[in-house]
């Protein structure tokens, strides 16, 4: 539909340079220029070399998106932007730039939490979100279970890591295996070949006395490490496909069963899996299996959505511009830990400093 909101969204949070480009929950355009190539001899992302990267991607990616969803700058109803959390020089990076051209188009401007796009981007895919949606949040800096009755406005923490979040335990099993980075999409491969019942890693915070809806990976990482070493040590092959294979099992066994447990306990009957972990392929089949027993419809966005991206941004902005949200402030600054508890950044002044962009008449600064 014409009449809603049209919102370009910015994410620099990581290594992803994203600009995407939603008419309410309509994708326009998704465009992505990844500098993982870059840190991959480092085993993982350098922040310096980030920054440098997002700052030769930004606005060749910005035209890319304009190109791709057939509309002009001066049409947008708004510019999104990640402002928390992830790296401090990257966030900065994607902030002044969607100030600058926010500014200089005279549009407003949303700062938005990056874990609350990875929710609202599956309103892309699967329409709006329905209310209250528990969501399984699992990414390479965090893994939580949240209930959301409002993704612009109520996001409540229900449990969290209390050590590794569940992509950076893949990332530091592949990086034992010799599998490169990240280590997530790699591993995945290798265990579709291997056996998830082979080896027997623990399962963290499973007891009947550990909390329910919290997550550690720390033990297991520890147990696979110590096993690949005996293996080494002995001088025996390590099966890599069947490490990989049970590895996999026991973090998506952990997080299914959390996610399930959480969604029955508050009588939620939507579970949304967002977050670079949510594009593997055995979560997703697990996920489907335990919420259909248990009645629970499931949302797992495509991985590529799943992934960084600029697309999941723009959601979120589209839906701050649809529910009459405030607009930030033009001192919006980059937050590296923004509380999971706050979807939008507004600023002090929002209505005044906008005010004052629409009377300046910049729309002519960029067409
Ligand atoms: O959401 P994301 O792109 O960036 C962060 O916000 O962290 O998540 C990246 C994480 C990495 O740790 C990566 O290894 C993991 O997501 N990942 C996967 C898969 N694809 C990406 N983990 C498991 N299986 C996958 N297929
Ligand atoms: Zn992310």
């Amino acid at each position: 539909m014409a009449d809603e909101p049209l919102v370009l969204g910015i994410e620099t949070s990581c290594d992803e340079t994203g600009v995407g480009i939603v008419r309410g929950t309509t994708l326009l355009a998704d465009a992505v220029a990844s500098s993982v190539d870059e840190h991959a001899r480092f085993g993982g992302v350098v922040p310096e070399v980030a920054s440098r990267a997002h700052l030769e991607a930004m606005v060749p990616t910005i035209d890319r998106a304009l190109k791709e969803a057939g509309v002009g700058a001066k049409d947008l109803d708004g510019i999104a932007v990640t402002a928390g959390p992830g790296l401090a020089g990257a966030l900065l990076v994607g902030v002044s730039a969607a100030k600058t051209y926010a500014y200089a188009l005279g549009k407003p401007l949303y700062g938005v939490n990056h874990l609350a796009s990875h929710i609202c981007v599956d309103q892309l895919e699967h329409g709006p979100l329905p209310e209250p949606t528990m969501a399984l949040l699992v990414s390479g800096g965090h893994s939580s279970l949240l209930l959301s009755s409002d993704i612009t406005s109520d996001v409540r923490p229900m449990g969290a890591t209390i050590d590794d979040a569940a992509g950076e335990a893949f990332d530091k099993i592949a990086r034992v295996l010799n599998l490169g980075f990240p280590g997530g999409p790699v591993i995945d491969r290798y265990a579709r070949e291997g056996d998830p019942a082979a080896i027997a890693f623990p399962r963290g915070l499973t007891g009947p006395r550990d909390p329910a809806y919290d997550f550690s990976f720390s033990g297991l990482k520890t147990a696979v490490a110590r096993w690949i070493e005996a293996r080494r040590a002995a001088g025996e092959e390590v099966p890599v496909r069947d490490v990989a294979a049970s590895f996999q099992e026991a973090v998506v066994d952990v997080l299914t069963r959390k996610a399930v447990r959480a969604c029955k306990d508050e009588g939620v009957d939507h579970l949304m899996i967002g977050g670079g972990v949510a594009a593997n392929s055995r979560l997703r089949v697990l996920a489907q299996e335990r919420c259909e027993k248990a009645g629970i419809r499931l949302r797992v966005p495509r991985p590529k959505l799943c992934t960084d991206n600029g697309a999941m941004v723009a959601a979120l902005g589209a839906e701050m511009v649809a529910r009459g949200r405030a607009a930030s402030s033009w001192d919006l600054s980059a937050d590296s830990s923004l509380p999971v508890t706050d979807p939008h950044v507004p600023g002090r002044d929002p209505g005044h400093d906008h005010d004052h962009v629409h009377e300046a008449g910049g729309e002519n600064l960029y067409s």
